[in-house]
């Protein structure tokens, strides 16, 4: 199946009151499992590649080769939209020329006038081509790529004046951070997520940070108009924790198990098994 834009699948998301799986990507290994859990799944599915991301898999074009490649080589027949995370201006054009159904433009560390020009020439771009958009309003806490938010909470008629210039999605800091959540972080801010959802209707809004947010915060974050939640820490870590697994139990030192395709096959079937447990708690299961 071709790629898709995300925007049927989150505005149904929305409806439904359930969110689709948006997970990071980092080599061949993710992509792989990353579409695998999402076929087993009958998901839709959102693959994203931050800035970093691309750079490190030698750029948006090998990212869209390698992605396509994967779907038809796999036979993978639910909806999957690629989609550039935390993308610049100029980042967001370059994956536009390279064949991604979906960007995400933030402007969010801009000031509001300047983000709100640039979103809207996205947008523009965006429409004619039939791709997907992403804004954000108020920086999302913690660190990534060498981008560090404080966790804000953003202002919700900021939001609702980046939703009327025809997003398709808008990222709203409330509270949700980047990585690991550290000792004492006081949970998500339903009542900053309620505001601006007042402000902005049906318009899906995306949960960042979703690695480490208990389970039934998510849940209920999703009942009030989240529509797609992003994970990549979460994958990291079990990838990581699995291979130093192998790794301590000396299996790379049998036989011919230093062999990448070995020493990396647990790891990556964690990868699997995390996307197909966070697709359940986001509900999208069945829903391809
Ligand atoms: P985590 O790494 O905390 O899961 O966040 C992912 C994310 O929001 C990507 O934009």
């Amino acid at each position: 199946m071709a790629l898709v834009s995300a925007k049927e699948m989150a505005q149904v998301a929305v409806a439904g009151h359930y969110a689709i799986g948006a997970f990071n990507l980092n080599n061949l290994e993710w992509t792989k499992a990353v579409l695998k859990g999402a076929q087993e799944s009958n998901a839709p599915v959102i693959v994203q590649v931050s800035c970093g991301a691309g750079k490190y898999m030698c750029g948006f074009k090998t990212v869209t080769d390698m992605v396509k490649d994967v779907i038809e080589s796999q036979k993978i027949t639910v909806p999957v939209a690629l989609h550039l995370d935390h993308g610049t201006y100029d980042a967001a054009k370059e994956c536009i020329e390279a064949g991604f159904s979906s960007i995400m433009f933030d402007g969010s560390s801009l000031p509001i006038e300047e983000n709100i020009e640039k979103t809207k020439e996205l947008v523009a771009i965006c429409n004619e081509k039939g791709m997907s958009i992403e804004a954000e309003v108020g920086a999302i806490g913690g660190e990534e790529d060498g981008v560090v938010g404080m966790g804000e909470c953003a202002d919700p008629d900021e939001c609702k004046s980046v939703a009327d210039l025809g997003v398709t999605m808008l990222a709203a800091g409330i509270g949700n951070i980047h990585g690991v959540y550290p000792e004492g972080w006081p949970g998500l801010r339903f009542d900053v997520l309620e505001a601006i959802k007042a402000k902005v209707g049906d318009m899906p809004l995306v949960l960042h940070g979703g690695s480490g947010i208990p389970d039934e915060m998510v849940q209920k974050a999703i009942t009030m108009g989240v529509a797609k939640v992003n994970v990549n820490t979460e994958c990291q870590l079990v990838f990581a924790k699995a291979v130093r697994e192998y790794i301590e139990a000396g299996k790379d030192q049998q036989g011919k198990g230093f062999d990448p395709r070995k020493l990396l096959a647990d790891g990556t079937q964690a990868i699997v098994d995390m996307v197909k447990y966070k697709i359940n708690v986001f509900g999208s299961a069945n829903k391809a």
